[in-house]
């Protein structure tokens, strides 16, 4: 079987991984297979002519993925499912990555991009000049945020973009108040803000800064709000939260408070493993900030248009940010498009700033594009005429409850989630300290079990993550139960075998 191929290949070759030849060292393929974190699911070298060797220099995918294994290339969707160039049908249960929110094929979509790249494919907003579609959308964005007011939007072509922005904002805004050292960033272990410099330095994920030169030094980490990897024995949720929020204020404190600018957390984290906040986390913490003047960042840029259950992750846990980064589901992915929402207060003093300066020297050829506004407010349109948030309350119990179902199995750790995002983390004895040895690459096999039977879900070392599209239906939450069921099954028996071999 192909994955039992993989993983022999993998299992020979654990002594030595890094090998020199004289000059730089080297790293051999085989040791990079199972350290990438991100192992690709697709078989084992072939002969079948694909795309192996393609020219792309492609994101988060190590070069031995792209030379050695055929990419899977999509070439059409439909509803909830993608299809490969061979015509092979999959459940894509990440929403292709946490996005396409209405699906593949939103006939209304298609139609505002169609209309608007007759009408005007593209003008800018710099220097007061601008379009209808980003002017409505500023607008439409405004109103619905409610967690608290909000002043204005900044518009960017992705979630990275929206991030850095939010940075170079603050520090205009801490500038423009007289307060130059008010520069530093406090973001989480495990977090994920983007790919660009500064978000990258923001995500606290060591693959996005080893051999990046980052994270930078304006930034700052503190723990990660993950209850059942990092409490202490007989520590309850709340007791667990009230200790994160003590070691966030001695960080303010042993920094200076008058050094930090602002706090950035995802409502519920999504890249580093899903991971919603313990009970009474987010209360703790915005009093914390809130108490030393910081400025509270909500990248919404997963929870935001339904995921949770609620327009925004906000609404959910009771957040009431400063700041707010938007991007994917704004326009269910079908253009590119990220946005911020900025609090009056912030607003007018980048205002009177610039009335000084001259101008607000910062933005994007394509800030506020007028086809990516026109999906986005037609995005926006339908979550709310098919009332997305009641759907995504009806149909995530039985995703939870579904997937959650399999907590038992001796290879899980543990499931968790909520709305219609789910991470599943593997580990052996249920406990969070004794992972599986990564050249087992068990993440790795149950993904590939999963494509094998036609369902897409995100592999990163042993988490399984899924997002699906908000519009996903009982049949497909059944569909996907089924196929997540028999991988694990297969992968409860690989594991064993494993094992065996091991003692
Ligand atoms: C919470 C969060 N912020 C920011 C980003 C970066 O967005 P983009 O990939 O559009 O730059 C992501 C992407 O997954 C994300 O999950």
């Amino acid at each position: 079987m192909m994955v039992n191929r993989l993983l022999r290949s993998n299992a020979v070759v654990q002594v030595g991984g890094i090998v020199g030849d004289g000059g730089l060292p080297r790293i051999s393929t085989s040791f990079a297979r199972f350290t990438s974190g991100e192992a690709s699911l697709r078989s084992e070298p072939t002969d079948e002519k694909g795309f192996k060797g393609h020219d792309m220099l492609a994101p988060f995918t190590a070069g031995w993925q792209s030379s050695d294994l055929n990419p899977l290339v999509i070439e059409r969707s439909e509803g909830s499912y993608v299809y490969d160039i061979k015509g092979k049908k999959y459940l894509d249960a990440l929403a292709g990555l946490w996005c396409t929110a209405l699906g593949g094929n939103e006939p209304r979509l298609v139609a505002a991009a169609t209309k608007q790249l007759n009408t005007l494919p593209f003008y800018h907003s710099f220097w007061n000049r601008t379009t209808m579609p980003s002017l409505d959308l500023a607008k439409e964005l405004i109103g619905m945020f409610t967690a608290r007011k909000m002043g204005k939007v900044f518009f960017t072509n992705s979630g990275s973009e929206a991030n850095d922005t939010q940075v170079k904002l603050v520090w205009y805004y801490n500038n423009a108040l007289g307060r130059p050292n008010k520069k530093k960033f406090i973001a989480r272990s495990k977090s994920y803000h983007g790919s660009t410099l500064i978000s990258a330095s923001l995500s606290g994920l060591p693959a996005l800064h080893q051999k990046f030169d980052l994270p930078a030094a304006f930034v700052l980490h503190t723990d990660c709000p993950h209850y059942w990897r990092h409490h202490l024995p007989g520590e309850t949720e709340e007791e667990f939260s009230t200790r994160l929020a003590n070691n966030l204020e001695n960080l303010i404190v042993k920094e200076g408070p008058e050094t930090i600018a602002a706090f950035i957390a995802e409502p519920v984290m999504g890249a580093g493993g899903v991971i919603p906040p313990p009970k009474t986390y987010f209360e703790k913490v915005q009093a914390v900030v809130k108490k030393y003047d910081i400025l509270f960042i909500a990248d919404e840029v997963i929870t935001a248009f339904g995921r949770l259950g609620t327009m925004f992750g906000c609404d959910r846990y009771n957040i009431h940010p400063d700041l707010v980064s938007l991007a994917k589901a704004l326009s269910s992915a079908y253009m590119p498009v990220g946005a911020i929402l900025v609090s009056s207060e912030i607003s007018e003093v980048i205002y009177s700033q610039s009335n000084k300066l001259g101008t607000f020297s910062h933005g994007f050829t394509y800030s506020g594009h007028p086809v990516s506004c026109a999906v986005a407010l037609e995005a926006l349109k339908i979550y709310r005429e098919r009332n997305i948030t009641k759907h995504v309350q009806e149909i995530s119990p039985v995703f939870q409850e579904g997937i959650k179902a399999f907590s038992g199995s001796p290879i899980i750790g543990e499931i968790r989630g909520t709305g219609l995002i789910l991470g599943t983390e593997f580990s052996d004895n249920k406990s969070p300290n004794d992972p599986f040895p990564s050249e087992w690459g068990v993440g790795s096999i149950f993904g590939a079990e999963c494509e094998k039977r036609g369902l897409l879900v995100r592999v990163a070392g042993d988490n399984i993550m899924m997002s699906p599209p908000l519009i996903f239906t009982q049949k497909q939450v059944d569909e996907l139960i089924s196929i997540y069921g028999e991988a694990l099954n297969s992968t409860e028996k690989r594991v064993l075998e494993l094992k065996s071999q091991a003692n």
